[in-house]
């Protein structure tokens, strides 16, 4: 039976129709329209749907609306915060991005890690981001411009 979710999204508070166990990535993308949040295999495997979650790094698509309650919940588009400025900065100078589909997800997790671990080593990224996939295998670059960010916050080698 559908029923009405109240969430905050980026900071907004949104009021959603929905049954109990819709997962959050088809509110926010179908729903509020939010399609920063990606869909890659609706298992909880590749990390594409990867949402903050009152900060921790979630997927989305495993997350019915039910369990979200007073939760703040942000996305791609909501990071503004210092680290998610120097994030996306690194993100850009260092070209990582191939096609893009998984970057929305890795950004996510690289927040939620830098607010975490201030100064990262390779082993912690490693860890950190063991849940976001990359078919492009931009590993390397995403680890480069995790430590570029962490650096330039002041927390980096
Ligand atoms: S779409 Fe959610 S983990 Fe793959
Ligand atoms: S950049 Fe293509 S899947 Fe990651």
């Amino acid at each position: 039976m559908r029923s009405m979710f109240s969430l905050i999204v980026n900071g907004e508070r949104h009021k959603v129709d929905a049954t109990p166990d819709t997962p959050l990535l088809w509110v926010l993308r179908d729903q509020l329209g939010m399609n920063a949040v990606k869909y890659g295999c609706g298992q909880g495997l590749c990390g594409a749907c990867s949402v903050l979650l009152d900060g921790e790094s979630v997927r989305a698509c495993q997350l019915p609306v039910s369990e979200i309650g007073g939760r703040r919940i942000v996305t791609l588009t909501g990071m503004t915060d210092t680290i998610a400025t120097h994030l996306k900065a690194a993100w850009i100078e260092l070209d990582v991005p191939q096609c893009g589909y998984c970057q929305s997800g890795q950004l996510v997790s690289a927040q939620a890690l830098l607010r975490r671990i201030p100064k990262p080593s390779d082993s912690d990224i490693d860890i950190a981001m063991s849940g976001n996939l990359c078919r492009c295998g931009t590993y390397q670059r995403i680890r480069a411009a995790i430590h570029l960010a962490a650096k330039r916050l002041g927390g980096g080698p």
